[in-house]
């Protein structure tokens, strides 16, 4: 997924940073601002025991799979509901009934009726985030999968793996310049395309991962591990508003919803790290109050917190360092014309061994 922040483009210099500092042995990994969960994935690939949490939903979904998510999911509950299930082997079943979703007869729901063309036209509101299909396609599936968990046909680790699906699929052809915070008024090309439930990818091993839905402030004094990693927003974009359509098909909750694009209203769901004036205490607290014996936070040049205010802080903790590298700006920021006049950031990775 294309995402504000994403760590995906920097996983070596992440990984080759950390493992300097800590060495390479068998560490639990806390990844407590996890977005997309590419980062904790890595680290889970490198065989650690990973502990992943966010406050938005949908990335609490995404880390239930792509982290939580650790063995072949059978789907022995829907085995008499599709009967030809009992034919396929493990290991092809996810992928039977993904395309079992793909072909559900469609049904209107709260995303084509809020967020598409055919269901707005006649509504104060016009909105176009996906094309009257997709929008359908999106409504059907999410329902499907929500009766198929009420009537316990599926366990958690199926849900959250078909939620996942379900995101990662609609997400590409969402009708947007890269976030949600507007929509496109044509239809753009990838957008005209069908979706299709690709299975999402999960790495099997044996180590149990666990994976939060909370405030980092309320969650980091009472979660352990050796290496905490910290990703928190840099400025004051909130990723709330940015994501608004991803959280509402993850809750499917039928929030109310205002304004142009439809937003769910956010209000506790405001990040203080995306708040000039709540982000350095809010850091302090958490450097603070961590079980951990090594921090690692990513920032860069432009964020709220400026290089020495973040060693100020982290230095209270014991010996602090930094590794930094040159970095391309997010293509969203370059698009909005948000006044950037470099095309590349100093992307830092600070740490501190604590005491
Ligand atoms: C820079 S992004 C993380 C990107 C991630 N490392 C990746 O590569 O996908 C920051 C994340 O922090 C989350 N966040 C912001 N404030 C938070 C808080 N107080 N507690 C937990 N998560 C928070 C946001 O929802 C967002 O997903």
């Amino acid at each position: 997924m294309n995402y504000i922040g994403s760590k995906k483009s920097l996983l070596e210099f992440l990984e080759q940073s950390i493992y300097k500092v800590v060495g390479k042995r068998d560490f639990i990994f806390l990844d407590l601002f996890a977005g997309t969960g590419v980062v904790g994935q890595h680290f889970k690939s490198k065989g650690h025991k990973i502990i992943a949490n966010d406050l938005q939903y949908y990335s609490f979904v995404l880390n239930k799979n792509y982290i939580e998510n650790h063995k072949i999911l059978k789907f022995l509950g829907l085995e008499d509901e599709l009967s030809e299930l009992k034919s396929y082997s493990y290991k092809e079943r996810a992928s039977f009934i993904c395309k079992f979703l793909d072909n559900l007869e469609l049904t209107e729901g709260f995303i084509y009726n809020n967020y598409c063309l055919g269901g707005t036209k006649s509504k104060k509101n016009q909105r176009q985030y996906f094309s009257d299909k997709n929008g359908k396609k999106v409504d059907t599936i999410r329902k499907k999968i929500e009766n198929w968990k009420e009537e316990s046909k599926i366990n958690d680790n199926e849900y959250y793996f078909l939620l996942t699906t379900l995101i990662e699929n609609i997400d590409k052809v969402a009708n947007t310049a890269s976030v949600y915070g507007a929509f496109l008024k044509q239809l753009k090309k990838s957008a005209q395309k069908d979706f299709v439930m690709q299975p999402a990818n999960f790495i099997l091993n044996d180590k149990e991962h666990s994976v939060f839905n909370e405030d980092i402030e309320e969650l980091v004094s009472t979660v352990k591990g050796d290496v905490l990693y910290l990703d928190p927003p840099y400025n004051q974009r909130q990723y709330a508003p940015n994501y608004h359509l991803l959280e509402t098909i993850a809750k499917y909750d039928n929030p109310k919803i205002k304004g142009k694009t439809g937003l769910r209203d956010y209000s506790n769901q405001k990040s203080k790290f995306s708040q000039k004036k709540e982000v350095l205490q809010s850091f302090e607290n958490i450097i603070q109050k961590a079980n951990v014996k090594y921090i690692f936070l990513s920032y860069n040049n432009e964020g709220l917190m400026t290089e020495e205010e973040v060693r100020t802080i982290m230095s209270k903790r014991g010996e602090y360092g930094v590794f930094k590298k040159k970095y391309n700006r997010f293509k969203a920021d370059k698009s909005d014309n948000r006044n950037h006049k470099a095309s590349s950031v100093i992307e830092y990775l600070h740490y501190v061994k604590c005491e």
